[in-house]
């Protein structure tokens, strides 16, 4: 049986004519924290914006399935109600709309009417969710991203998360300032999921929050391409050695 939720072969994806992407491959199995490392400019961001389905980020070549469906034929909406899920697809502030109600929607359009529940039971889960993360219950009736500090957007991004349960989640960590706090709401969120065996695809420049999120797989991303794949400890040596080995001695250091 095939157990990888997603299957990327020879992707290919160029932004203003020039390939990013240059025929990439990537298997993540099912139930596993597949972390994906490389220096800035990599592609890193562009491998998560173009499987979430975003429209500047056409693949020209190759394929991605999520458990066997063709992602590239689909509308970004579609590939939210396959499975995937690219942390904060709405980051802009709504004034006049609540979190709750937000919240509520967004897991009403992804899983369905049944799922997302009435009013009532949809409060109770939340509020569940609200603990667990260690959250105060009052941060369901905040505006969307109104204000919201840096800690708070990713929490918000967390919480979100564990009320869609993707089969497959995408998390682009570009944020290199997020605080011990912070990361530990991120890891807390994907060791449930991972728990309950659901996939997370983590992208990161940085080892740190990998301390507290130990991946099973560790891919290194070069200039578009997957370039080394191993487990938990290529992470360590990334940490200690830098990508120089990938650009060169002159900007290997990770900061
Ligand atoms: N929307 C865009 N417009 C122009 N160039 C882009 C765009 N998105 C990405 N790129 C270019 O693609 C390369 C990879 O970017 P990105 O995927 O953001 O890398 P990473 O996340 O690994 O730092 C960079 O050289 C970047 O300048
Ligand atoms: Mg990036």
């Amino acid at each position: 049986m095939d157990q990888s939720v997603l299957t990327v072969d020879g992707l290919r994806v160029s932004v203003e004519g020039c390939d990013v992407l240059s025929g990439l491959d990537i298997t993540v199995k099912k139930g596993s924290v597949h972390a994906v490392m490389g220096p800035n400019g990599s592609g890193k961001s562009t491998l998560a914006y173009t499987l979430a389905g975003h429209p500047s980020y056409e693949a020209t070549r190759g394929s991605a399935h999520l458990n066997g469906e063709d992602l590239l034929e689909m509308d970004a909406d579609e590939r939210a109600q396959a499975g995937l899920f690219l942390a904060f697809q709405y980051p802009l502030a709504v004034p006049g709309l609540k979190m709750e109600p937000f919240l509520h929607s967004a897991v009403r359009a992804v899983r369905g009417e049944e799922e997302a529940g009435d009013v009532f039971s949809f409060h109770r889960r939340l509020l569940k969710e609200l603990r667990f993360l260690d959250m105060d219950p009052t941060f369901a009736e905040r505006y969307v991203n109104d204000g919201f500090s840096g800690g708070e957007k990713k929490r918000a991004e967390i919480l979100q998360m564990l009320l869609l349960k993707p089969k497959l989640a995408i998390l682009d960590e570009t944020d290199s300032g997020l605080d011990i706090d912070a990361i530990g709401i991120v890891a807390k969120g994907v060791n449930r999921l991972r728990d309950e065996g659901m996939s997370i695809l983590i992208i990161t420049h940085y080892q740190r929050i990998l301390n507290f999120i130990k991946p099973d797989t560790v891919s290194v991303l070069h200039k578009g391409k997957i370039v080394r794949t191993g487990g938990p400890e290529l992470a360590l040596e990334l940490e200690e050695k830098g990508y120089g080995e990938y650009t060169g001695p002159s900007l290997g250091v990770l900061a």
